[in-house]
């Protein structure tokens, strides 16, 4: 028998519980030319603004132990050309589509989402409110509980599907973030986006960004992520939890599955190699046969704690 991997948030359905992250595949163009985006469970764009974004200029990565740093600062084409030249591609597409959005004022959230409503293609927002690379906005939203709920309050409004809130790790405790989303109207909560980093070169004393400080991302941050998922899970937050940090295999959903994400998020790993997600698709396919369990979704949660 070959084993069950879709899995369902928020009344939305996805094949298997693999997608891409926001950021790390662009609009998806770049990684259909290397394999068929419908083997995806979803595709989540990179974060849109109502302006295009030139972002911070370069050097704006750096590899780092573990993993990489960076602050790319939401460079991105800006909602009219997204609109207008990218989701006629999307649209395409046999996957669920999911586009993050970012902005600088609550305003600019709603504004957004307003005009995505109108796109029936678009399956769900991810609210970006935790990106720690641009000045105004970003992570401000994400560390405070009364703008994440008033955010996805607003948003809420003028976006019929399901929202997603995208929360940042850098807080003292996540799971208030999460509750404060739900209490906004939330139906799904990403957990995490990157954790805030600096890398240095010993050699010139010079920072290896340009913004000196960025967004730390890959395996390096993979305990920090599997601890805010079961965090967020063990809390009063009832909704669904996207798992994102560091996975670049098979064993990697497994262990996020476990201790409660419902799906994941696959986003340095892209860089290092394209078609990981795939792969993890086949791989999860293997576990369950061995496990001898007929669905994915009998994974969830079931984390054996001492
Ligand atoms: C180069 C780069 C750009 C990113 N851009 C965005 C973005 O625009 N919006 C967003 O919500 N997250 C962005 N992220 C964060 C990722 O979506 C993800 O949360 C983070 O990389 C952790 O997952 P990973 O360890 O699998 O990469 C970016 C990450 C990287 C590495």
């Amino acid at each position: 028998m070959t084993p069950d991997l879709g899995v369902s948030i928020a009344g939305v359905s996805f094949k298997n519980p693999i997608l891409t992250a926001s950021g790390c595949c662009g609009y998806g163009e770049e990684l259909a030319d290397l394999f068929p985006l419908a083997k995806l469970g979803g595709l989540v764009t990179k974060s849109i603004t109502k302006n295009p974004r030139p972002g911070h200029p370069p050097p704006r990565t750096a590899e780092t132990t573990g993993g990489m740093i960076n602050a790319i600062g939401l460079a991105n084409v800006g909602i009219d050309e997204f609109i207008a030249k990218k989701i006629p591609f999307l649209e395409k597409q046999k996957t669920t589509i999911v586009v993050n959005v970012a902005g600088s004022k609550i305003d600019e959230y709603v504004e957004l989402c307003a005009r995505l409503n109108d796109i029936a293609r678009v399956d769900m927002v991810e609210l970006n409110i935790s990106c720690p690379n641009v000045d105004v906005g970003g992570i401000e939203f994400g560390t405070d509980p009364k703008l994440t709920e008033e955010t996805v309050r607003r948003v809420r409004k003028v976006f019929a599907r399901p929202i997603i809130a995208k929360l940042a790790p850098n807080v003292t405790d996540i799971s208030k973030i999460a509750i404060a989303a739900e209490n906004g109207g939330a139906d799904a909560v990403s957990v995490i986006n990157s954790v805030v980093g600096m890398a240095v070169d010993p050699e010139s004393w010079r920072t290896r960004i340009t913004n000196n400080k960025g967004g730390l991302t890959g395996p390096a941050i993979k305990p920090i992520a599997l601890a805010a998922v079961d965090r967020v899970y063990n809390s009063q937050c009832k909704l669904p939890i996207i798992g994102i940090g560091g996975i670049t295999n098979a064993s990697d959903v497994v262990e996020f599955l476990l201790v409660g994400a419902s799906a994941v998020q696959i986003g340095t790993a892209l860089f290092v190699e394209p078609d990981a997600p795939l792969k993890m698709v086949e791989g999860l396919k293997r576990y369950l046969a061995r496990k001898k369990l007929s669905s994915v979704r009998e994974l969830i949660g079931k984390v054996r704690k001492y």
